[in-house]
């Protein structure tokens, strides 16, 4: 959700996700955080949390995203520096690897 939508008594109750939550260890970064460092998809980073929290809902609902589907996902988050163009790199590269991951989870189960 976009935080500047909803009331604060609207999550009464809720699990509250923000990229702090995401842990800040460069050693183990969620995929979709890896994935845009490794892809350019942030320059100054003013977006970057809500655009890496919009991105990993969208992959946890819909794992294999089309182009056209991540540019729907991100169109409510506004980056002034990068033209999109890497973010959407990066989403997409995100699924890729965390679609890898859940193979080889299978895999060794
Ligand atoms: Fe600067 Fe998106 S990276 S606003």
């Amino acid at each position: 959700v976009r935080s500047c939508l909803m009331l604060a008594v609207q999550a009464d109750g809720a699990v509250i996700e923000t990229i702090e939550s995401l842990g800040d260890d460069p050693d183990s970064l969620h995929p979709v955080q890896r994935a845009f460092l490794e892809h350019h998809g942030l320059q100054c980073g003013f977006c970057t949390p809500g655009l890496v929290l919009t991105a990993k809902a969208l992959l946890e609902r819909n794992p294999s995203p089309t182009e056209e589907e991540i540019r729907e996902a991100i169109a409510g988050n506004v980056c002034r520096c990068t033209g999109y163009v890497y973010i959407v790199d990066s989403i997409a590269a995100a699924a890729k690897e965390m679609s890898v991951a859940r193979r080889e989870e299978l895999v060794d189960a």
